[in-house]
């Protein structure tokens, strides 16, 4: 029995398997709003037979976003562009999940396709950012300004609204973007978090905004919708979160009202040297899943049927999230089923292919 392939279940979602499409920025979107790109893209992934798609950092507001083409949902028209996406992945046998997203001081900059770097001159509509401190990411970074109390309590109701926004699109799982570098990561980390008021400070202080927003979104969204977040478990550099604060985290998020940590690594400081291989972030969500008693997804160079169902069988985590392998095999749930001898059907269309 395969457990990859086998269903899971979180309030009212079951997942058909444990292969997670993880959020992918596809900077193509216009004004936030999701288009034919965004409906094949992520339908793909949906035909191939994943268990839950989620969708790329989609911002709560407009400065949230990392680049001019990142998508959104804090607007009607997005809200009403994202529903044929999600009723098709639906129609597929899959879950819908969005990624809420706010980039926070890295955010104004160019999308890799544009094939520059940096801030955006204000001719390509550079606009202002926000951070916990006013420190830039990198060099080449805006200078973020440091948000008052007011605008962080804003902030809480800006992501409310966002998840209110994804139900009514008909978005069954919402995560909350902590991770990599993005603002909700700055507030937590020592390195970009430098304020002395309760916002900043021990980790309590740091904890305090990110837990308000997981608190508001939590109570946003029907009982029946999943609330992830997603965190980095580490900063990969001396002074920054570890492992051990990372468990932390996750209690307070879990506590919050999140049903399943998604862990990640890095993205707050350019510099740091990350010791990429197969699977390495697993051992930090094994952490999490152990110590903070909360379920975990697990996400990184996960590229083999055997070795994403060996995670899932040592406890590690509950679902295995694939990135740039589903953007390489967007049918990779359909071979890795084969491969493992588990039973899925292939969409009827397809079925004298398979
Ligand atoms: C093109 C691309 C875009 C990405 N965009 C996001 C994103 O929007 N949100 C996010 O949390 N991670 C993003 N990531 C990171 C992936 O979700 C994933 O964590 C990372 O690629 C490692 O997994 P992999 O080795 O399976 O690709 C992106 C990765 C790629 C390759």
């Amino acid at each position: 029995m395969s457990v990859l392939f086998s269903p899971w279940t979180v309030r009212s979602v079951t997942v058909r398997n444990r292969v997670v499409v993880s959020p992918m920025c596809q900077y193509s979107a216009v004004d936030g709003v999701p288009d034919e790109w965004h409906l094949v893209h992520l339908g793909s992934r949906a035909v191939g037979g994943a268990g839950l798609v989620l969708s790329e950092a989609t911002a709560v507001e407009a400065r949230g976003r990392i680049s001019p083409g990142d998508t959104g949902i804090w607007n009607a028209e997005q809200v009403a562009a994202w529903r044929p996406v999600v009723e098709f992945i639906k129609g597929q046998g899959a879950v819908a999940g969005v990624q809420l997203a706010h980039a926070g001081r890295k955010a104004s900059v160019y999308s890799p396709l544009v094939g520059q770097d940096g801030e955006l001159a204000e001719a390509d509509g550079r606009w202002t950012t926000v951070a916990p401190s006013a420190v830039r990411f990198a060099e080449s970074y805006p200078l973020p300004q440091a948000l008052a109390k007011a605008e962080i309590d804003e902030l809480v109701a800006t992501f409310a609204q966002a998840a209110r926004n994804a139900v009514e699109a008909g978005f069954e799982v919402v995560e909350v973007h902590a991770a990599h570098g993005y603002l909700l990561h700055q507030f937590l980390s020592p390195l970009s978090n430098l304020r002395d008021d309760e916002y900043g400070g021990d980790l309590a202080g740091r904890l305090r905004f990110p837990v308000a927003v997981v608190e508001a979104v939590r109570a946003a969204v029907p009982d029946g919708v999943a609330v992830f977040v997603r965190i980095s478990a580490s900063d990969w550099v001396d002074g920054g979160l570890t492992v051990d604060d990372a468990v932390e985290i996750s209690r307070a998020f879990a506590a919050a009202g999140a049903d399943l940590i998604d862990v990640s690594t890095g993205g707050n400081v350019a510099t740091a040297k990350i010791p990429v291989g197969p699977g390495y972030q697993v051992p930090f969500a094994d952490a999490v899943r152990r110590k903070a008693d909360v379920a975990t997804g697990t996400v990184g160079l996960i590229t083999d049927p055997r070795q994403a169902e060996a995670i899932l069988a040592d406890g590690s985590a509950d679902l295995v999230l694939l990135g740039r392998e589903l953007l390489r095999d967007p049918y990779w749930p359909l071979h890795a089923a084969a491969a493992l001898g588990a039973e899925v059907t292939p969409p009827t269309q397809y079925a004298r292919a398979f």
